[in-house]
């Protein structure tokens, strides 16, 4: 899960979306699939294509029904086309919380994307979810603190912000599902350290804490992180 560093071929079906427009390699997951954005060169990427290879195609076509159902709620991007191992959609404008930018900003990027989260538990209605909880969180779970439709990957990359600083949007929604709050809020707090640098002891967590508008609640997140791994 990092910037792709050496050169990356551009499979058939990018190129075919492409049609010609400029494609660009900007993400490499640890399952090995790569994000390519479509129309670069002479302004910001209009689109975007996901590829994951054929073992894990089953993440992509899951987050299909999942972007157009939190799409009616909250920002996230529309899905122009997807297939077997890719899907294809429209550029939400704002930069992942990752890009150097924010790396070297950490606490204003904390506070994105604590507010990020914020806003999706609140946005999304629990009773009309039509998806059950997020495939690594357990079916015997604690009682919740409070049930929402989680985000499910709530790391860091996956809140994108806008160049002033704010909260713009998310994406990466294959695990989207109904659970506790700390489920997400485990991930969010725990996906700063490998993000950023630190800055002693759950500084900028509490700061991601503080956006939400929540005090720490260790053994709910200890718990979710156990689930995590
Ligand atoms: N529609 C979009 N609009 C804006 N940025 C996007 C869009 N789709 C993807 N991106 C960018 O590409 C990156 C990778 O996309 P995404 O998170 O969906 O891929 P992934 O391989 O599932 O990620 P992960 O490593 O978290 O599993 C995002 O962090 C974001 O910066
Ligand atoms: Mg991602």
């Amino acid at each position: 899960m990092t910037f792709p560093t050496g050169p990356v071929k551009v499979p058939d079906v990018v190129a075919r979306i492409a049609a010609g427009r400029g494609v660009e390699p900007v993400w490499v997951n640890e399952l090995g699939g790569v994000t390519f954005a479509v129309g670069t060169g002479f302004a910001a990427a209009v689109e975007y294509v996901k590829v994951h290879p054929d073992e894990h195609a089953d993440l992509l076509a899951a987050e299909v029904p999942r972007l157009r159902w939190a799409r009616r709620f909250t920002a996230v991007p529309e899905v122009l086309g997807s297939g077997p191992g890719w899907l294809h959609t429209a550029a939400l404008a704002g930069r992942t919380a990752v890009d150097p930018r924010w790396v070297d900003a950490a606490d204003v990027a904390a506070r994105a994307i604590g507010t990020g989260l914020r806003h999706l538990h609140d946005a999304l209605p629990v009773a009309d979810c039509p998806f059950g909880r997020p495939s690594w969180v357990p079916a015997d779970a604690p009682e919740p603190d409070r049930l929402v439709v989680c985000h499910g990957d709530a790391c860091a990359p996956n809140t994108l912000m806008t160049d002033d600083g704010t909260f713009a949007g998310h994406v990466d929604l294959g695990d989207l599902g109904v659970a506790d709050r700390w489920a997400d809020l485990a991930i969010a707090t725990m996906s700063l350290d490998w993000n950023y640098p630190t800055d002693g002891p759950d500084g900028f967590a509490a700061v991601l804490l503080d956006a939400y508008g929540v005090t720490a609640d260790t053994e709910r997140m200890a718990y979710y992180r156990r689930a995590w791994d």
